[in-house]
């Protein structure tokens, strides 16, 4: 807030909340707009914004395939238990190859359930082409290129859950997707499956998913975003079957790069009172 008054154009982060209050003291302070370093912008009261007349722009499209890329990693790092053999190794307790020393889940002609089937759900799902899995999609809209593509089927949640070895999450975080995921949904779940998520954790109940990784409901999950971050649920910590990561889905150096640029051209044209190219219509 103490930064508002003097400038007429704001970069803000994903951790930066931009609620009424502060849309309030920007709009008497002449500030014209907000531009986030993120492609998700529910730290940012667009609506409201919008109301007084107040510009916010996101990062979208840049960062897709990078992100996607994450969610396979997490997707792998679940499945073959990387992050807990290297702890393993780490600790000096490699003594000898065993035959049952680290199993994991194969991946190849599993299938691959997509929550939120936009422009990251949709990359990561083209991205299975090479490990020839059955993809399901649960989203408002149909998506054509998935179903061309990968013959995917868009399927209610329900049946996602029930059918899908893998569950990635790639819905904005709007009212309606908070704790989309919970108690019921985990219940729903395979006893072997493993969840990723990659959007916003304040999709799922992360008490319920310890819950359900602890009592074995679901087999492992991978995660890069979490409920009150950047705390994360202490139990969490206490499980070995949860990869977790500090929020790093578009964390390359080509990509953080591009991104920068992206706001600094939202707020070039924020200074110049023209249209920012990335403006949020909602
Ligand atoms: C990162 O989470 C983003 O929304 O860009």
């Amino acid at each position: 807030m103490d930064h508002l008054p003097g400038h007429q154009a704001v970069l803000c982060l994903l951790t930066d909340k931009i609620d009424r209050d502060v849309i309030d003291l920007a709009k008497e302070c002449g500030v014209r707009g907000f531009a986030n370093l993120a492609v998700g912008y529910d730290n940012i009261d667009v609506r409201y914004a919008a109301e007084k007349g107040i510009l916010v722009t996101n990062t979208p499209g840049i960062l897709t395939q990078t992100t996607a890329e994450l969610a396979w990693a997490l997707l792998f790092a679940a499945s073959r238990r990387t992050s807990e053999a290297d702890r393993f190794c780490r600790a000096g307790k490699f003594t000898s190859w065993k035959p049952l020393l680290f199993l994991g889940m194969d991946v190849s002609g599993k299938t691959l359930g997509i929550i939120g089937a936009g422009r990251i759900g949709t990359a990561m799902a083209l991205m299975s082409k090479g490990f020839k899995m059955k993809v399901l999609y649960a989203d408002v809209k149909r998506n054509e290129i998935l179903e061309t593509e990968l013959n995917a089927e868009k399927v209610s949640l329900d049946e996602l859950l029930t059918r899908s070895d893998f569950i990635s999450i790639h819905t904005p975080l709007t009212p309606e997707t908070r704790r989309l995921i919970g108690e019921r949904e985990f219940s729903l779940m395979k006893r072997d499956a493993i969840l990723v998520n990659t959007s916003r954790g304040a999709v799922l109940d992360e008490e319920a998913l310890a819950r359900a990784l602890k009592n074995g409901t679901i087999h492992a999950a991978g995660l890069d975003v979490y409920e009150k971050e950047p705390a994360i649920h202490p139990d969490l910590f206490h499980l070995e079957n949860v990869v977790l990561l500090p929020h790093i889905g578009s964390a390359t150096l080509e990509i953080r790069g591009k991104m920068s640029l992206m706001a600094a051209q939202n707020i070039l044209a924020m200074l110049l009172n023209q249209s920012p190219p990335n403006l949020i219509h909602e």
